[in-house]
């Protein structure tokens, strides 16, 4: 059996945020940040928060699924901008939802968290345990960037996404790989709350997401391509087989290079990071959303999804919708 997505939903905050109103912050303009990430606005969270969004994308992916909260057996919920450290968001969601028979799990996995959890969501079905599970990509990423470091600040977007799978015989997830490399780590970060304690008095530290983005940007093209290679190698599939290909949406010319790597049509590849930025572990399942909801996704297409980010993480899916 395989995990299959039956249905999809998704939340953007109400406040758009445009290159033009960032330039008024920070020494910046939208020419810069358009031609170099394809980024023109991204929503940010004024009233939301981490949990809600999730929620509300969850609800709407339930609906368009067909499914109650109770029939849910697990919620998977990746991010990493929670609300709380303790309860997850998973759990919250769970609560709000109402999904009482469900068991509720965080996972953190950065920009690769939703790709990883779908992945997981499907070890769970092949295996038997469970056979209705919701999963969630959510970030609030605007509390965790630095407002004052325009490397950063203008790449980043909040929002959730979600997907219902069930068990199927035929389509949904046919084979993923996924990876992690934690000495490259460093690339990419936010530091966690320091050791403060009886015997340990620190001073402030820097909590911001701090990034060496030409690493970052290698190690993305390099490994995506790689992973979608390493994928369509061994389940004997051509490039032209494949109808739609939803990377993590990081950077316009990322997914450029990958197109030009695969040789690929550059219409099998939708973004829409011009319009929500890098939404990190949410971007895959937001894209997902509207492309199942404007009917782009067809039933029996063969379809590719990455994901890639902090930790350093990657990895890839073949799926049939
Ligand atoms: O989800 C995965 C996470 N991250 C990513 O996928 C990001 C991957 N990396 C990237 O997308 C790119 O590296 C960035 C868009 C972040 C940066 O583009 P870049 O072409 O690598 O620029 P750079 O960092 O090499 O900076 C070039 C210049 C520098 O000025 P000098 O030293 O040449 O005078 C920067 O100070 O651009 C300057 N700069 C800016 N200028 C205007 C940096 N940020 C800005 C800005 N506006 N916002």
């Amino acid at each position: 059996m395989n995990a299959h997505i039956i249905g999809t939903g998704s939340f953007l905050p109400e406040k758009v945020v445009t290159n033009f109103d960032l330039a008024e912050h920070v020494e910046t303009n939208d020419e810069w940040i358009m031609s170099r990430t394809g980024i023109r606005q991204r929503h940010i969270a004024v009233n939301e928060t981490t949990a809600g969004m999730a929620f509300e994308a969850a609800r709407r992916a339930l609906d368009d699924a067909g499914m109650l909260p109770e029939e849910l057996e697990m919620i998977l919920l990746a991010t990493v901008s929670p609300d709380h450290i303790v309860p997850s968001a998973a759990c919250e969601v769970q609560a709000m939802l109402g999904a009482n028979n469900a068991v509720a799990i965080e996972l953190n996995a950065a920009c690769s968290g939703f790709v990883f959890a779908l992945n997981t969501a499907h070890a769970y079905v092949m295996a038997g345990i469970y056979t209705k599970i919701l999963v969630i990509g959510v970030e609030t990423l605007s509390k965790l960037v630095d407002w004052s470091d325009r490397g950063t600040c203008i790449l980043f977007g909040d929002g959730a996404g979600a997907a219902v799978l069930t068990a199927d015989e035929c389509a949904g997830i046919q084979d993923f790989v996924q990876y992690a490399d934690g000495t490259k780590g460093e690339a990419l970060l936010c530091d966690a709350k320091p050791l403060q304690n009886l015997f340990v008095q620190n001073g402030q530290q820097q909590r911001y997401v701090r990034m060496d983005g030409q690493e970052v940007f290698k190690f993305a093209v390099r490994r995506v391509s790689e992973s979608i290679d390493q994928l369509l190698a061994r389940n004997s599939l051509t490039t032209g087989e494949i109808g739609c290909y939803i990377l993590h949406q990081a950077n316009a010319r990322i997914i450029q290079s990958v197109i030009k790597h695969l040789k690929e049509e550059e219409g099998k590849f939708p973004m829409n990071v011009e319009r929500c930025g890098n939404t990190s572990g949410a971007s895959v399942p937001l894209l997902l959303d509207e492309l199942n909801r404007s009917g782009r996704l067809k039933k029996g297409e063969k379809v590719i999804m990455s994901g890639f980010g902090g930790g350093l993480t990657w990895g890839s899916i073949y799926m049939i919708w």
